[in-house]
């Protein structure tokens, strides 16, 4: 896999490959086509400089990398490779910057090696000519490959059979003619004058033509980036749809390619999935939802909310205008309404958080009730401090946790209470700061009642 080019065209401090698209780096969608393939073991080449390690973390675990020292065209990078492929048959050369490639159609290329004598198959599709390479054919037979940027006067709108730059290969052959490949004017060795020497040997190439025309668009600029994104993002919709999800609005529902849905969950209009979230069955998205590494059970309802690297358990509603931070883990059947912040807390089954409260670094037990305006006050202007509350817990309106604290089980907060001690089990802390009583005498409090544990 070819990664070691410059991608000057991007004008980015991001190597291209490692640009996002569908929510992954560009070519890591190349090496799972491969994978999907049936290709075993990848070799990435990249470069030398500083930017390679940006590529090898976008290619991530699971490939091997190969050096190319300086950037002298594809061939030259091919050959960077030839240690690390030892000695396997059949090679397969894939363009990292040509993503839209899917598996069934690489299994095609490389099939097109077995028994009709050819050293050499390559993929192809007829696509506007742009800045591709593109192919002289006779039948499907190569003549050979022509730089587009290097042939004047030529319709760039027009579409021809392009040169994907994937590319299957018999090991022996290539092994054996890549250095005999003459550089080209520009000081490049160009991989694309193997079509001429195969057909000089009598033994041409043969073009394999892709199922779909975007599978062989490579991304050189932004512009191409934004189109291979549509491309890839439809696919995503259109393999979801046909999984039972109902999708209410497809153009503006965003859903990368780690996403997992349940069947008969809908997701409703301008809801965005990103990251490896994964969200159960039987659930309503949005509108105007934002999941990103998001864990979702069975039967949620989430509105104009966000959920950013939390887990929810099944039968949970959410929102609108909630946010689960980091680290949060909701359990079943909990309710969470308007304008409610979660941050690295767990909320216990059936726990209520109705209205305008924020909730941080604490454990909250079962059925307890948050009232409208609660706080925990977890930063001190130095650290972070923990808060625990018991199950079946009534934290009245407006209360004020100043942590580190501990509503112990059954225990009652007043409303507009400042809680600066632990308040034990079963016992009633009132005023500010406040002073802990017997339960009983939550009766006859003003306040203490006013908010419901229902509403
Ligand atoms: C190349 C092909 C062109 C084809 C197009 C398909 C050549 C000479 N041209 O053109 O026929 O239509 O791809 O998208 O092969 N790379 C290296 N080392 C290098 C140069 C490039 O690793 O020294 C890698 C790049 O990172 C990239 C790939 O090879 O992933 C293709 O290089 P790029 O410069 O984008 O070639 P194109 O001009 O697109
Ligand atoms: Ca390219």
């Amino acid at each position: 896999m070819l990664a070691a080019g410059q991608g000057t065209r991007m004008r980015s401090a991001l190597p291209k490959v490692a640009h996002p698209l569908a929510g992954r780096p560009i070519v890591r969608h190349v090496i799972e086509a491969a994978r999907g393939a049936g290709v075993g073991d990848v070799v990435v080449v990249v470069g030398a400089g500083a930017e390679a390690a940006a590529v090898r973390a976008a290619a991530g675990d699971g490939v091997r990398f190969a050096v190319q020292a300086r950037p002298l065209g594809t061939a030259d990078a091919v050959h960077a490779a030839r240690e690390a492929a030892g000695d396997a048959g059949g090679v397969l050369i894939m363009n990292g910057d040509v993503p839209l490639v899917r598996a069934d159609t690489l299994r095609r290329l490389m099939a097109a090696l077995d028994g009709d004598g050819s050293d050499l198959a390559l993929l192809t599709a007829s696509v506007p000519v742009e800045s591709y390479g593109f192919i002289e054919l006779d039948g499907d037979t190569v003549m050979r490959i022509v730089e587009t940027k290097e042939t004047e006067g030529l319709d760039r709108a027009g579409a021809r059979p392009i040169n994907s730059g994937q590319y299957a290969v018999r090991a022996d052959w290539l092994w054996a003619r890549l250095p005999a490949i003459a550089p080209a004017p520009n000081g490049e060795i160009y991989l694309t004058a193997l079509a001429e020497m195969a057909r000089d040997a009598g033994r041409p190439a043969v073009a394999v033509w892709a199922a779909d025309p975007a599978e062989v668009r490579g991304i050189n600029d932004r512009v191409q980036l934004a189109e291979a994104e549509a491309v890839m993002r439809d696919r995503i919709r259109r393999a979801h749809m046909l999984a039972g999800v109902t999708i209410a609005d497809p153009p503006s529902t965003f859903i990368d390619a780690g996403v997992r849905i349940g069947p008969d969950t809908a997701i409703l209009p301008q809801t965005h999935l990103l990251g490896e979230t994964s969200i159960g069955s039987g659930c309503a998205i949005g509108p105007g939802a934002f999941l990103r590494d998001a864990t979702v059970g069975d039967r949620c309802v989430v509105r104009f909310s966000m959920i950013e690297e939390s887990t929810v358990e099944a039968d949970v509603d959410m929102g609108p205008y909630s946010h689960l931070r980091p680290g949060s883990y909701i359990c079943q059947g909990v309710h969470i309404g308007n304008f409610a912040e979660v941050k690295s807390s767990r909320l216990g089954r059936n726990t209520k958080m109705g209205h305008f409260s924020y909730i941080g670094d604490a454990q909250v037990g079962e059925d307890v009730n948050i009232g409208a305006g609660t706080i925990t006050a977890n930063y001190d202007g130095t650290r972070k401090h923990a808060t625990t509350i018991g199950d079946g817990a009534f934290i009245g309106s407006d209360t004020m946790l100043v942590a580190p604290v501990t509503i112990g089980r059954g225990a009652a907060t007043s409303a507009g209470s400042v809680v600066t001690r632990d308040v034990p089990d079963g016992a009633m802390a009132i005023g500010a700061p406040a002073r802990i009583r017997a339960k009983h005498a939550r009766e006859g409090q003003d306040g203490a009642q006013e908010e419901s544990a229902a509403d």
